[in-house]
């Protein structure tokens, strides 16, 4: 079954111990965690003391999205800080071979994600080497984005791809999700949601959960 992970993004942060406890007590499976550094994406969000914070609060897996430049100066930071799942992205890493396993000689579980117009091509010698691919399906920075729909293409032929080669990668897919359009991307082969403002926005959690978990592929 497709899991869901609610993105803090858009949380009410005075609150956000207590939105993180009601996304877990809906039925969560993980809480996506976005840092953003104002270069590699426009926006600025958290670091890794906030995530520390967060670490105390759910027993849920953190899956921190690095949205920021030169990534592996802070992969040791965001491991200690409690991340379960730690995202690069491939525009922002030079060396991705080494990161990636820079990032499982921290424990942590390696992904690596794709902007919407980056080629699935460049996955062509990591793959293999990854636990998650997430691809953006809207230009990473900010929440409430709408949905590109050419992101439905590009899950499908990474799905393929994965399933032909018998690897255990699963597909994550960011940006502009809702209980409108999850069914096709569920279709489409993804196995993680992210969910920011359909989600926090939403005035039941646990009914947004059930609407999105009824879809099977
Ligand atoms: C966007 C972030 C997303 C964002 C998704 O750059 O990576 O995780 O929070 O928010 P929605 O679901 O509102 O598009
Ligand atoms: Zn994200």
């Amino acid at each position: 079954m497709v899991k869901i992970a609610p993105s803090i993004l858009s949380a009410d942060f005075s609150q956000l111990g207590d939105e993180i406890k009601a996304a877990e007590e809906a039925g969560a499976d993980l809480i996506h965690v976005d840092i953003m550094d104002g270069h590699f994406v426009p926006n600025l969000t958290i670091g890794p003391p906030v995530v520390k914070s967060i670490k105390k609060v759910t027993s849920l897996p953190l899956d921190v999205h690095l949205m920021i430049e030169s990534p592996d100066r802070y992969i040791e930071a965001f491991a200690g800080a409690g991340a379960d799942i730690i995202t690069i992205h491939t525009e922002a890493s030079t060396h991705l071979h080494r990161n990636v396993h820079y990032i499982k000689d921290n424990g942590v579980k390696a992904a690596v994600s794709l902007n919407p117009a980056t080629s699935l091509s460049v996955l062509d010698f990591i793959l293999s080497e990854v636990d998650m691919v997430l691809l953006m399906s809207v230009n990473p920075g900010f929440g409430g984005q709408e949905f590109i729909p050419l992101t439905l293409d590009k899950i499908r032929m990474l799905k393929d791809v994965i399933r032909e080669k018998d690897y255990n990668v699963h597909i994550e897919v960011d940006g502009g999700i809702n209980i409108n359009n999850a069914g096709d991307v569920i279709k489409a082969g993804a196995d993680i949601l992210v969910m920011g403002s359909a989600f926090f926005h939403a005035d039941n959690y646990a009914e947004v959960i059930k609407a999105i978990k009824k879809h099977t592929r």
